[in-house]
């Protein structure tokens, strides 16, 4: 569950910066998430995590807990938190700045294994956070897509593709032929003859690559440069759209983290926080941190908008990219059908899927099921919108064309 990345830009307000999918989460109010969405997987951390954290300075009052009758895990608050206090606060000293933030996962992850492995005693210092992070085989993201099958169940040659170029690009940076400079590639640590290097196996490298990609926060350093972090605790908060209660600013004076309350909240109350908006389309969240949610109503794929891709940006809700025309809404309307029309599956048949052989199913293959079918249905429902709107498009018209023709009259 939850990884809470953010994904996006942090920006700086003040001498706190904030990060940036904050700012774009509150501006848009017109979707309700149902339910606060697990990312991937993560196990409830020991009590060491919150030992260390407050031996380190610290401030906390969350807990990692289920927050949900269906046994999601997420952090509740520990205590009543008034909106606009601080709820954690965590010292620069336990979180760790990766790399560069527009670098791939794998090459974060040769930086990090980098650091470990010159400073075994730093490494052994943050035990109890490595502990906190997901095992491996619970994770999944476009950094190792790798199953074919997987990719197929997508039913669209774009996301597996992408998925597929993410994937490979792992695979050579380990291998080291990637088309990149040598000293950023995994060979480069055995090359430096570092302690260890020579144990990390494929499986332990594409496991840190998706965890990079999908467990930091970007925020800048000291010197400006916006880099991925990793934040402890923090990167257990479950992401929500619409409705989430913090946010998570940056002390550029300490370098410290604090996690802010943007709403009262009660102690037990669930803690959730807005990654960034681009995770509001079941595409780009899928894709990048393998979670999708179940809005109401659903927003179509990033995709499925009329200029779709899944390169971000697409923060509104779907009727800032749809069309207003009626010749543009009829074009639309087909080219929609027509896609709902050409997948293998329908989403009955999907539907079906999930409720007869959802438990045979393993949990990559369920999920991008899952995906596909609430792609379907956003399809659907846009159709249906689409064609309410074409008929008050055409009202408008009739009445501007009774208008104009009452006037030639007078
Ligand atoms: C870092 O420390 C953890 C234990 O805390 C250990 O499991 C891991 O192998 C170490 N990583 C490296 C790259 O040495
Ligand atoms: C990924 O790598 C495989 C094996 O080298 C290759 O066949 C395939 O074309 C690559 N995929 C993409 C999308 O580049
Ligand atoms: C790089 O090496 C790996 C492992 O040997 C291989 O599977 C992959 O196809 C190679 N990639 C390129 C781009 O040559």
């Amino acid at each position: 569950m939850a990884s809470w990345n953010v994904n996006g830009w942090a920006k700086p307000v003040g001498t706190i910066t904030i990060a940036f999918s904050f700012l774009s989460c509150f501006s848009s109010n017109d979707v309700l998430a149902k339910e606060a969405v697990a990312i991937n997987e993560h196990p409830t951390p020991s009590a060491d995590l919150y030992t260390w954290l407050e031996a380190k300075g610290a401030t906390v009052n969350i807990v990692v807990g289920p927050v949900n009758e269906g046994g999601l895990r997420g952090t509740v608050a520990t205590k009543d938190i008034a909106s606009g206090d601080l709820i954690c606060q965590i010292p620069h000293s336990v979180t760790v700045d990766v790399g560069d933030h527009s670098l791939p996962g794998a090459e974060l992850a040769v930086q990090l294994f980098r650091r470990q492995l010159t400073d075994p005693k730093w490494n052994a210092s943050f035990e109890p956070y490595w502990k906190s992070l997901p095992a491996m085989g619970t994770l999944h993201s476009k950094e190792i897509w790798e199953n074919p099958k997987h990719r197929e169940l997508l039913q669209n040659d774009y996301l597996a593709r992408y998925a597929e170029v993410n994937t490979n690009w792992t695979r050579d940076v380990f291998a080291g032929n990637a088309s990149l400079d040598p000293g950023r590639m995994f060979p480069a640590l055995l090359a430096e003859k570092l302690p260890g290097a020579d144990k990390v196996t494929f499986e332990d490298f594409k496991h840190a690559a998706s965890l990079m990609a999908t467990y930091t926060f970007v925020f800048p350093n000291k010197e400006g440069t916006y880099m991925r972090v990793l934040l402890p605790l923090f990167d257990l908060i479950n992401h929500k759209g619409t409705g989430a209660n913090t946010y998570v600013g940056k002390d550029a004076a300490t370098g410290s983290y604090h996690l802010i309350a943007t709403k009262d909240i009660k102690k037990g109350e669930e803690v959730t926080h807005c990654y960034n908006w681009d995770n509001e389309r079941n595409d780009y969240s899928l894709i990048h941190y393998f979670f999708i949610q179940k809005l109401d109503p659903p927003r179509l794929c990033a995709i499925d908008l009329p200029s779709g891709s899944l390169d971000g940006g697409f923060t509104e809700p779907d009727d800032r990219y749809l069309p207003h025309e009626k010749g543009a809404i009829q074009e639309l309307i087909a080219e929609l059908e027509a896609r709902l029309s050409g997948f293998p599956t329908t989403e009955e048949e999907d539907e079906e899927i999930l409720a007869k052989e959802g438990g045979k199913l393993d949990w990559i293959s369920h999920r991008v099921i899952d995906f596909r079918r609430e792609r379907k249905t956003s399809l659907r429902l846009a159709i249906e919108r689409l064609k309410e709107r074409e008929k008050i498009a055409y009202s408008l018209l009739s009445s501007t064309t009774k208008a104009s023709a009452g006037k030639e009259e007078l």
